[in-house]
């Protein structure tokens, strides 16, 4: 084991025995100071992909929501992810749900978070945005405030706002911890927020892909109409999924706690979203498979069920910083071991075993 390995083998052990938020703060602190592993940009001719216009040096993203305020973009650009998402950001700053709101779960390699989205809010992200590094994909993660009078609106709010800096947004109505935000799933509010969206895009100097990030606890019908709905709204890809209300099968102590679910115990759920999402749309639309990755196997799984790209979060919890390059390296192998010249020639290959 390397010098730098083992020192982040103990540093995770001392993290993991302390709270979990504190724990967190503590790792956005470490990336920013530079202690954290930085391989820097890790490619390949296999891994380079475009997806929905996006050029990424390899397929596997940074998650929203692990760095809530764009302050560790530095480090995070050197992190050897292919892009990073940042946020959610919503227009004004707000706390968030009383703590703790933070719960690991060992046993499952879980977690359970009731955050409501906790932010700077888009003016203070914004400026941190404006100093990004150039040298990295970056997009920011779109909310809206709990007390929001109009919170379709929010979403374009932030857009406008902070879309100057971004190479792609995402609009994320999939959060369990806002009440009722999943209801602007539904057809007619998503298609009505979706436009005003995209309009707002359109008014940008650069025209950004804009993603829509779903729930991985939808029906078949529900299903379909977002499906439908991404496509006549124009979204460049879609996210599949956020964090899951379902709690079946866990073990650890802290299952009950509300908020929503994360970790391995989501990967099979979200990756049959994601390639049944693959199959309604005919694999037109890009999708990006997040959800229990802890693998380079479980990302290329997700790619051959129908990602053009993943992401991951909890899985660094417990895995390490360092995974993001593990899971890089090993799927370039992956994929030369089967054959595949490119991330694209494996997309959907696997679909119908998901289906
Ligand atoms: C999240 N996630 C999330 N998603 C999002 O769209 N906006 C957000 O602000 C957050 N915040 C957030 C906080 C915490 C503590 C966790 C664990 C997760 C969801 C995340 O981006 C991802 O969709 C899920 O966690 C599933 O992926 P993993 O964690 O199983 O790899």
């Amino acid at each position: 084991m390397s010098g730098s390995r083992l020192l982040e083998t103990l540093g995770m052990k001392a993290l993991r025995s302390i709270d979990p938020e504190t724990s967190h703060g503590l790792a956005i602190r470490a990336i920013q100071m530079g202690l954290a592993n930085a391989p820097g940009q890790i490619t390949s001719p296999r891994l380079r992909t475009t997806v929905a216009g996006l050029d990424l040096p390899n397929p596997v993203g940074l998650a929203a929501g692990f760095d809530k305020n764009a302050t560790a973009l530095s480090g995070l650009a050197k992190s050897g992810f292919g892009f990073v998402e940042v946020g959610a950001a919503t227009p004004r700053p707000q706390p968030g749900n009383p703590k703790p709101r933070l719960f690991r779960l060992t046993e499952d390699q879980a977690a359970i978070n009731r955050f409501g989205f906790n932010n700077d809010g888009m003016e203070a992200i914004g400026a941190r945005l404006a100093e990004r590094p150039k040298d990295a994909v970056i997009g920011l993660n779109l909310g809206a405030n709990k007390d929001s009078e109009n919170r379709a609106e929010d979403f374009a709010r932030v857009l406008a706002h902070c879309g100057a800096h971004l190479d792609f947004a995402t609009v994320n109505v999939s959060s369990p911890n806002t009440e009722k935000l999943r209801d602007l799933q539904g057809k007619a509010a998503l298609s009505a927020l979706l436009s005003g969206v995209m309009q707002t895009r359109d008014t940008l100097s650069r025209k950004i892909p804009v993603f829509l990030k779903i729930a991985p606890d939808l029906t078949d019908a529900e299903l379909g109409e977002i499906a439908e709905v991404a496509q006549e709204t124009g979204v460049d890809a879609v996210i599949t999924t956020n964090t899951t209300l379902d709690r079946d099968g866990l073990a650890s102590a802290h299952k009950g706690e509300a908020g929503g679910l994360s970790g391995a115990p989501l990967f099979e759920k979200s990756t049959r979203v994601l390639a049944r999402l693959s199959a309604l749309t005919d694999g037109a639309l890009p999708l990006i498979g997040v959800g229990g990755i802890g693998s380079a196997e479980q990302a290329y799984a997700k790619i051959c069920a129908g990602a053009s790209a993943v992401q991951l979060y909890t899985a660094l919890v417990y895995g390490g910083f360092s995974l993001a390059e593990t899971i890089v390296r090993e799927l370039d192998s992956l994929l030369e071991r089967d054959g595949f010249a490119n991330v694209a020639d494996a997309v959907g290959s696997k679909r119908k075993d998901w289906l």
